[in-house]
């Protein structure tokens, strides 16, 4: 999908309730032949969702073009933690139609999931729809995605 030159970066973090499956995406992610950076938590210990959302962000925003991936327990906490950073749209998704439709539509440069709420399958799957999917960019889509941007 990407040549060597231009591998797609991801930055990928989750706290201790996304802590197993994030090792395994990050996995999978290297295996596919991504850029993948792992930003931890690096233990099943209980941590604070916020402070890893921030690193995975804060990543994204000082890379363009990378993409980030963020897991906790549901997801929620994850998306709006992410979201109060200007220049993220975090999406937070449970099927693989979301994963599409929040870059086609959205323009969503970080991807959230809920590690208790989606089967590790769909988790891999909503994952690789969201990499291989690019925004749409019709003049509607980037209108609202500059709104949201203006917020
Ligand atoms: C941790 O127990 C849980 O609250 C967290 O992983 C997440 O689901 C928060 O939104």
């Amino acid at each position: 999908m990407f040549g060597d030159k231009e591998k797609q970066l991801v930055y990928i973090g989750s706290d201790h309730a996304g802590f197993k499956m994030k090792e395994q995406l990050h996995k999978h992610l290297q295996e596919a032949g991504f850029d993948a950076t792992d930003l931890g938590t690096f233990t099943e210990d209980s941590c604070d969702y916020p402070d890893i959302a921030r690193e995975v962000s804060e990543k994204v925003k000082e890379h363009e073009g990378s993409l980030g991936i963020l897991m906790c327990g549901t997801g929620i906490g994850m998306s709006m933690a992410a979201n109060k950073m200007r220049g993220i749209r975090a999406a937070m998704v449970t099927d693989e139609n979301m994963a599409e439709m929040s870059r086609k539509h959205n323009n969503a440069n970080v991807l959230c999931m809920g590690a208790r709420i989606s089967t590790p399958e769909m988790i891999v799957k909503m994952t690789d729809k969201f990499l291989a999917t690019t925004f749409d960019s019709e003049e509607r889509h980037a209108r609202r995605v500059q709104k949201i941007d203006e917020l």
